[in-house]
C-alpha cells in the first residue's frame, strides 16, 4: 500500500470515527489540547452517567455514582487556570467587558459547586436541598441569568465578532509585549473561554442528573439537545481559532525596564576595546616620530619615552588599534581607580570635547605633543586598547545548559547571567506535563555552571570564548523546529570561524502524555551554519559605530536584528564616550513566558535605538498549538 493512500485512508478513518485502531491512531499522532481533550473526555463521561441511569433504579447507588464522578472530574488539574476580571484587558472592547463579568459569574458559581463536594464529601451525606438549591440555580433561564444565552453570547462574541482575530491584532500593534507570544494570548484566551463553558456545562449536566435522580424529572432529552449544541458550536469556533493561532506571532523578548540598571537589567563587555591616548614615539621600538597616528593601525605601547603622560597613566598592555590623530595638546580627566574606563573626558584645546564633559574629581591632567627637530612631530594619537586583565571581562561560556531530561524537564525560558567575569546564558526549567503544558510548581532557573576562567582545567576556546579585536562577531539567529514533536531541552553557544554561535537542543516528546521520549537518543542540536563568507544564505553584519551608551537613550529599544545576521562589539563613539565601553550592552532581563509554555525554539537577537549601542538579549519561540486545534470528529466524544 503507498504512503500516500495510507495517509488517506488514516484521515477518513478518522472522520468516520470507528474507533478502530487506525482511528487511534491518528488521534495519538495529533492529540487536541488540555481543554479540549477535557471536555471530550466530559462528553463521554456524561454519556455513560446517562446510560448508568437509565439501566439502574437504586437511589443510594446511583446517587454514588453521578456525585463521585462529579467530584473526581472537577478535581483534574486541568481546572486549575485561573480566569480574572482584566486579564483580557487589552482587548479594550465592549462586547467583551460584558461577556467577562458572565464568565466571572460562571466561573464563580463553579467554585460554590465544588465547595458542594468539599463540604460534603460523602455522597451519603449528601444534602438533598442544598444540591436542589444547585440545580435551581445552575439552569436558571431568565432574564437575570441564562447559561444557554451565555453560551450564545460567546460564540457570538468570539466568532460572530471575531473577536480572536481582533484580539490578535490588538495584541501585535503593542510596541512593548507582555510576557506572551500572541498565539500564547489567543489560546489562554481560547483556554480560558473553554474551560468556563465546560464548567458551565458539568454544571448544567450534574443538575440535570440529581433532579433525574431525586425523581424530579427525566431530563434526558434536554440534556442531549444541550450536547448537541455545544458540539457544534465548539465545531464553529475551532476552526476560525485554529486560522488565528497559525497566523500568530510566537516570539517572546523583553522590552526595556522602566529605568536601566547595571548588573540588575543589564550586564557590559568591558574593555574590550579601549580609547587610550598614547605618543608616537611609544607607538613604534625606535622611539621615532616619523609617521602619522593613523599610521598606526596595528602596534603596541613599546616604552615610555622619558616618563611623560604614559607614566601617568596605566600602561595599555596589549595591543593598539584604530590610532587615529585627534588634536596636539588637551587636558585628560582620569576615572577612579575602581572603573573600568580611563577616562571620564578628553578636552582638547581646539575645543572638541570627548566624553561628557564634568566635574573632574581626581583632577585634569594637561598632555601636550611636541616637536623634535622642527621637522617631526611626536604627537599624541587616539587609539583602542585590547588589553585583557582582571577589569576586562569578555568571556562567554561554551559549557553547555541542559534542563533535567531525566526528571521530564524542559527549558521554558532564558536569561544573560554574568559570573566570575564570564557570561552565561542560564535556562529556566520545569516539568513537562500532558498536551503541552507545564507544572508551574517546578519552575526554576537551572544552577549555572559557575567556574572561573583560572581554575585548573579551565580551557580557553573549550570552556569558554575570549573575545578579541579579531574574534568579537556574535550571530544573531532564531534555532527553531517546524516539528512539533520536539521542544528545546537545553541552549549552548561554540565558536564558528570568529563568531559565537547559538545551538538549541531539541528532543522529542509525545503530546498527549507529555513525556519525553528516550531523550538521551531522541535530541539533537540545531544551529544556523550560514557565515558571512560561506553557505547558501551569507550572514549580513549589523553596522554599530560610533554609537553613545544604550542607557542614555530616553526611548525604548526596538528590535533591529533579524535572523542570519550578527553584530561585531565594538567600542563607544570617541565624541560621545571617548570609546571607553564597549557595546552593544547585554540585556540580562528574564526571557520568560506567562503562563509558562515549552518551547520550539530560541534566538539571540539585538535591540537598540538609532546612534546608541542597543541591547544583545535573548528570545524565546513558544510551542506551535496550532496543530493541537483539532476539531472533534463526530460520536468520537
Ligand atoms: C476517580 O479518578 C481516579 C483516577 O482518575 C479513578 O481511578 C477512579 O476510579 C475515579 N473514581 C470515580 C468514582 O470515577
Ligand atoms: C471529608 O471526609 C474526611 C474523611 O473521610 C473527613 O475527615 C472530613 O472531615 C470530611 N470533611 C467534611 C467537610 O465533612
Ligand atoms: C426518559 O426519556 C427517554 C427519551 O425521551 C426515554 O427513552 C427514557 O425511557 C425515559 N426514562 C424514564 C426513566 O422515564
Ligand atoms: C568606586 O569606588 C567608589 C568609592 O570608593 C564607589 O562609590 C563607587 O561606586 C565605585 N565604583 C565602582 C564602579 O565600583
Ligand atoms: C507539579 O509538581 C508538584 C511538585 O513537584 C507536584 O506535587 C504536583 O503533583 C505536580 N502537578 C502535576 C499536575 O503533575
Amino acid at each position: 500500500m503507498s504512503p500516500i493512500y495510507l495517509v488517506l485512508l488514516l484521515g477518513m478513518a478518522a472522520s468516520v470515527a470507528s474507533s478502530s485502531n487506525r482511528a487511534m491512531m491518528h488521534l495519538h499522532r495529533s492529540p487536541s489540547m488540555n481543554v479540549d481533550a477535557l471536555r471530550t473526555e466530559y462528553f463521554a463521561l456524561e454519556k455513560s452517567l446517562w446510560d448508568y441511569l437509565d439501566k439502574t433504579s437504586n437511589k443510594e447507588t446511583r446517587l454514588r455514582k453521578v456525585y463521585d464522578s462529579h467530584m473526581n472530574f472537577s478535581s483534574k488539574w486541568q481546572f486549575n487556570g485561573e480566569f480574572y476580571e482584566k486579564k483580557y484587558d487589552i482587548l479594550n472592547h465592549y462586547e467583551w467587558k460584558i461577556l467577562e463579568r458572565d464568565l466571572v459569574y460562571i466561573n464563580k458559581l463553579y467554585d460554590t459547586y465544588k465547595d458542594t463536594f468539599v463540604h460534603q464529601n460523602n455522597s451519603a451525606l449528601l444534602e438533598e436541598r442544598a444540591v436542589l438549591d444547585l440545580a435551581e440555580h445552575v439552569l436558571r433561564n431568565d432574564k437575570t441569568f441564562s447559561m444557554s444565552r451565555i453560551f450564545e453570547e460567546i460564540e457570538h462574541t468570539m466568532i460572530g465578532q471575531s473577536l480572536y482575530y481582533r484580539a490578535m491584532l490588538k495584541f501585535s500593534d503593542q510596541i512593548c509585549l507582555p510576557q506572551q507570544s500572541a498565539q500564547q494570548f489567543i489560546y489562554s484566551l481560547y483556554a480560558d473561554i473553554a474551560l468556563t463553558e465546560l464548567k458551565g456545562y458539568t454544571m448544567m449536566e450534574f443538575s440535570w442528573m440529581m433532579l433525574r435522580v431525586y425523581g424530579k424529572g427525566n431530563y434526558t432529552q434536554e440534556a442531549e439537545l444541550m450536547r448537541q449544541n455545544y458540539e457544534k458550536r465548539t465545531e464553529r469556533t475551532l476552526k476560525p481559532l485554529r486560522e488565528v493561532m497559525r497566523r500568530a506571532d510566537r516570539i517572546v523578548w523583553r522590552c526595556d525596564p522602566p529605568k536601566h540598571k547595571a548588573a540588575v537589567t543589564y550586564d557590559e563587555i568591558t574593555r574590550l576595546l579601549q580609547g587610550y591616548i598614547e605618543n608616537e614615539v611609544d607607538l613604534n621600538t625606535d622611539e621615532t616620530c616619523r609617521e602619522t597616528c593613523s599610521f598606526y593601525q596595528a602596534t603596541r605601547s613599546e616604552g615610555c619615552f622619558k616618563e611623560l603622560f604614559c607614566a601617568r597613566q596605566p600602561k595599555c598592555s596589549g595591543r593598539l588599534f584604530d590610532c587615529q590623530f585627534v588634536d596636539s595638546d588637551m587636558w585628560v580627566c582620569p576615572s577612579a581607580q575602581n572603573s573600568t574606563r580611563r577616562y571620564e573626558y578628553v578636552e582638547y584645546e581646539n575645543g572638541r570635547v570627548l566624553g561628557q564633559r564634568g566635574q573632574c574629581v581626581r583632577g585634569t591632567t594637561k598632555v601636550d605633543s611636541w616637536w623634535r627637530y622642527l621637522f617631526w612631530h611626536c604627537s599624541y594619537c587616539f587609539c583602542m586598547c585590547d588589553e585583557q586583565g582582571l577589569k576586562s571581562d569578555r568571556f562567554f561560556n561554551l559549557r553547555e545548559s541542559l534542563s533535567d531530561v531525566k526528571r521530564n524537564r524542559v527549558v521554558t525560558g532564558l536569561r544573560f547571567v554574568k559570573l566570575n567575569r564570564i557570561f552565561h546564558l542560564q535556562i529556566q526549567e520545569a516539568e513537562l506535563l500532558p498536551r503541552g503544558a507545564v507544572n508551574e510548581s517546578t519552575l526554576e532557573w537551572r544552577k549555572i555552571d559557575s567556574y572561573n576562567i583560572f581554575d585548573r582545567d579551565v580551557k580557553k576556546g573549550v570552556d569558554y570564548h575570549t573575545l578579541s579585536y579579531e574574534s568579537r562577531s556574535i550571530d544573531l539567529d532564531d534555532i527553531y523546529t517546524d516539528d512539533n514533536s520536539y521542544v528545546v531541552t537545553g541552549v549552548r553557544f561554540r565558536v564558528v570561524g570568529a563568531h559565537l554561535n547559538l545551538e538549541a537542543r531539541l528532543s522529542e516528546l509525545d503530546f498527549r502524555t507529555g513525556q519525553l521520549i528516550q531523550p538521551e537518543v531522541n535530541s539533537f542540536w540545531k544551529s544556523n551554519d550560514n557565515t558571512d563568507v560561506s553557505g547558501d544564505d551569507r550572514r549580513k553584519k549589523i553596522p554599530l559605530s560610533n554609537a553613545d551608551l544604550p542607557t542614555r537613550t530616553i526611548t525604548t529599544s526596538i528590535p533591529i536584528s533579524r535572523h542570519n545576521q550578527y553584530i561585531d562589539f565594538t567600542y563607544t563613539g570617541l565624541d560621545k564616550d571617548a570609546a571607553q565601553s564597549t557595546v552593544p550592552f547585554i540585556d540580562i532581563q528574564d526571557v520568560t513566558s506567562k503562563p509558562p509554555v515549552p518551547l520550539s525554539g530560541i534566538g539571540i537577537y539585538y535591540k537598540g535605538r538609532q546612534g546608541y549601542g542597543g541591547f544583545l538579549a535573548p528570545k524565546i519561540i513558544t510551542y506551535d498549538f496550532t496543530p493541537h486545534v483539532i476539531v472533534p470528529t463526530k460520536n468520537k466524544f
